[in-house]
């Protein structure tokens, strides 16, 4: 008997229609799950995967049990996990799944923990927090591992932090890394989730808000180009000099969060930092904002001030909850300062997700085939693949485009030609 731990496994009808639907939308993973199926390319290897319970990691999880690999997954986030999608795993798929959504950090860190039992020739992640519970749950296993991958840029942060220090334990590929992942997912998929979480939560109107963005990566790039899209006033706040100085040239206003905090009307940091947004700034904020996280961890927003400063809470919508301070403000939190795309919304589109996907799973196949011959160190996928997945993208959308000739080529190949 597999096992298993979800909400409801009755919910597997709803998961499958929802995981098909997804399906149409990711052709490139279409395509290697195809080809990979053919080559048996992950026969007899087992993943352990923590990553958002989501219809575009199912349809990940369906292609690595395709080509051959034992798969177990669990949660990268309490809040993200879509029980109907779990249970279609299970059920239909026969993938075992550690994970309801709404878990607390308990029942989290047990269903990484059965995942991990389940089988670990290679580790799956999104943020960390599966190879961070082997390095420090299961030493005598981390020799074991051929390798692992990671999906976002805050663990990928985590993994050089240890690479650094000497403790990581084996190779990892960061899938983040990728152009066709950071440019696409973290950009237009972030983008658009975020804006889609706040507007389900919250129904609020974009156009002429003042709408502030903290963090000009490439996440807070693509939220703060949504936001305007839709006829926000965008702030940026962001500490690093030349990603305030593009905000500036982008045609943003750029200032501190101290002073963006009393002008905002609806905030979303996206820095993958700890407090950016604190007591001290939410004690500046008008009355009746909207504040949220779209980083992958719910540090961002010191929630242990707004919870203090509070004599009321109390929850207005799904997914929103309002705190009053004691001079009668009130500040609306989304999705518990969780990630808002993934708890208030679905997260990234398919379509965004395809290409990231079509990276996890070519890592998954290059550490079994390359591994051995790594370090314990953070490698990126080779730029072949990366063009590679762009390619089969654009055939899949029907964009041709043009091709080099051999001279220039060869000019690009030169130093002798000038003026
Ligand atoms: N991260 C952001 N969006 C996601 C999605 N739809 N599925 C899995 N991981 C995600």
């Amino acid at each position: 008997m597999m096992e298993y731990e979800i909400k409801d496994i009755s919910l597997a009808d709803k998961g499958l229609r929802r995981i098909n639907w997804a399906s149409g939308f990711m052709p490139v993973l279409g395509s290697i799950r195809k080809k990979f199926k053919e080559e048996k390319a992950l026969e007899g290897t087992s993943i352990s995967a923590c990553l958002h319970v989501t219809t575009e990691t199912a349809n990940l999880m369906i292609s690595l049990k395709a080509a051959g690999a034992d798969v177990a997954l669990c949660a990268s986030n309490p809040l993200s996990t879509q029980d109907d999608v779990a249970a279609a795993l299970v059920k239909e798929f026969g993938i075992p799944v550690f994970a309801a959504h709404g878990e607390d950090k308990e029942s989290y860190y047990h269903h990484i923990r059965k995942t991990l039992e389940h089988g670990h020739d290679i580790t799956m992640d999104d943020g960390a927090d599966l190879l961070s519970t082997l390095h420090k749950g299961y030493k005598s296993e981390i020799d074991k591992v051929i390798g692992g991958t990671e999906e976002t840029t805050t663990g990928v942060i985590r993994l050089r932090s240890m690479a650094r220090r000497g403790l990581l334990g084996y190779p990892v590929i960061a899938v983040n890394d990728s152009m066709t992942k950071y440019l696409f997912d973290n950009r237009y998929g972030t983008g658009q989730s975020t804006i889609d979480g706040i507007l389900r939560s919250t129904n609020a109107l974009i156009a002429g808000s003042n709408f502030v963005v903290v963090g000009y990566g490439w996440c807070g790039r693509g939220v703060a180009k949504r936001a305007k899209g839709m006829g926000a006033k965008v702030i940026v706040a962001e500490a690093d000099p030349i990603k305030a100085l593009e905000a500036a040239m982008e045609g943003f206003q750029v200032m501190p969060i101290s002073q963006a905090a009393k002008i905002g009307d609806i905030f979303i940091s996206v820095t993958g930092d700890k407090w950016v947004i604190t007591g001290k700034e939410i004690q500046k904020m008008k009355d009746n904002v909207i504040i949220g996280n779209s980083g992958h961890f719910n540090v961002e927003i010191k929630l242990e001030d707004l919870e203090e400063m509070s004599v009321e809470k109390k929850e207005v919508r799904e997914n929103l909850t309002q705190f009053k301070l004691s001079d009668g403000r009130k500040i609306n939190l989304l999705g518990g300062g969780r990630l808002v795309n993934l708890s208030c919304a679905e997260g990234h589109p398919a379509m965004v997700m395809d290409m990231s996907f079509a990276n996890q799973a070519y890592a998954a196949v290059y550490l079994k085939q390359n591994a051995r011959g790594l370090e314990k160190q953070v490698y990126t996928l080779p730029k072949e693949i990366d063009r590679d997945i762009a390619r089969v993208k654009l055939e899949t959308m029907g964009i041709e485009i043009d091709e080099l000739t051999d001279e220039q080529m060869k000019y690009l190949d030169s130093w002798g030609e000038g003026t």
